[in-house]
């Protein structure tokens, strides 16, 4: 009597844990919708870096904050110095980003960015979970691909991006990495916007780094530290 109890309280249990299981993996599926309409991470960097940080060992983006003084038509946005003593001692700069939980199986990530000068060469948008997958860049270098791309990347203005997500693999975080032209540091590299949206991209910039073909230089295996 006392063992079929037992018996009967484990089996219980046991069917508690695989009801749970399986509302999760209902709730795991695709969010309907624009993305646009559910963002759940907004940055503007005006009140604080977003828990952005800086890979140590590279050159070093700075939140510039000036409600009196706009720097490239704004006032908030993280600023890499490309100019700076430290960023010349530098091939380029990494921001690495909070995670970000995979709620749903499709997201989307607006991001935009600005650049001046010939000190930059080139950007790419690298996202990890159980993998590293480059999933954006641009290289000022290969005009000849960049101009096919549907969104035309251009100087001294902002330029925003919506990168369809899968998150197939799990929680995610970016690496956004910037590589300066070595024969002249010189110029801004800057980011303004960072939001997290689950849902579809109402359009579509992400280019896989064209599948590392024409970027092979490109680490896509970035290290932890
Ligand atoms: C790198 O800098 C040199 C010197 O200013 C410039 O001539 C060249 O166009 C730059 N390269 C790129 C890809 O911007
Ligand atoms: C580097 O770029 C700056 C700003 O565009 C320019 O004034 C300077 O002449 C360039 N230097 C070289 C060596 O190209």
């Amino acid at each position: 009597m006392v063992t079929s109890l037992f018996c009967f309280t484990v089996i219980l249990m046991m069917t508690n844990g695989l009801e749970s299981t399986s509302s999760y993996d209902e709730k795991y599926y695709y969010q309907p919708g624009f993305a646009a309409d559910n963002i759940v991470s907004r940055c503007d960097f005006s009140i604080n870096s977003c828990r952005f940080r800086n890979q140590h060992n590279l050159a070093l983006y700075n939140r510039y904050f000036n409600q009196n003084k706009l720097f490239f038509d704004r006032h908030s946005l993280l600023l890499l110095n490309i100019n700076s003593q430290r960023s010349q001692q530098y091939p380029g700069a990494r921001l690495l980003t909070p995670y970000y939980q995979a709620k749903y199986r499709n997201a989307c990530l607006f991001i935009s960015y600005r650049y001046n000068g010939p000190g930059f060469l080139r950007f790419f948008i690298i996202q990890q979970d159980n993998d590293n997958r480059c999933i954006y860049s641009y290289d000022c270098s290969k005009l000849f691909i960049s101009s096919s791309s549907t969104n035309i990347i251009q100087e001294n203005k902002w330029n925003s991006l919506e990168l369809q997500l899968d998150l197939n693999e799990g929680d995610v975080r970016f690496f956004l990495e910037t590589h300066f032209n070595s024969t002249n540091k010189s110029g801004y590299f800057a980011i303004g916007d960072f939001n997290f949206g689950y849902g579809y991209c109402q359009n579509k910039n992400e280019n896989h780094c064209y599948d590392n073909i024409v970027n092979r230089h490109i680490n896509v295996a970035p290290t932890a530290n």
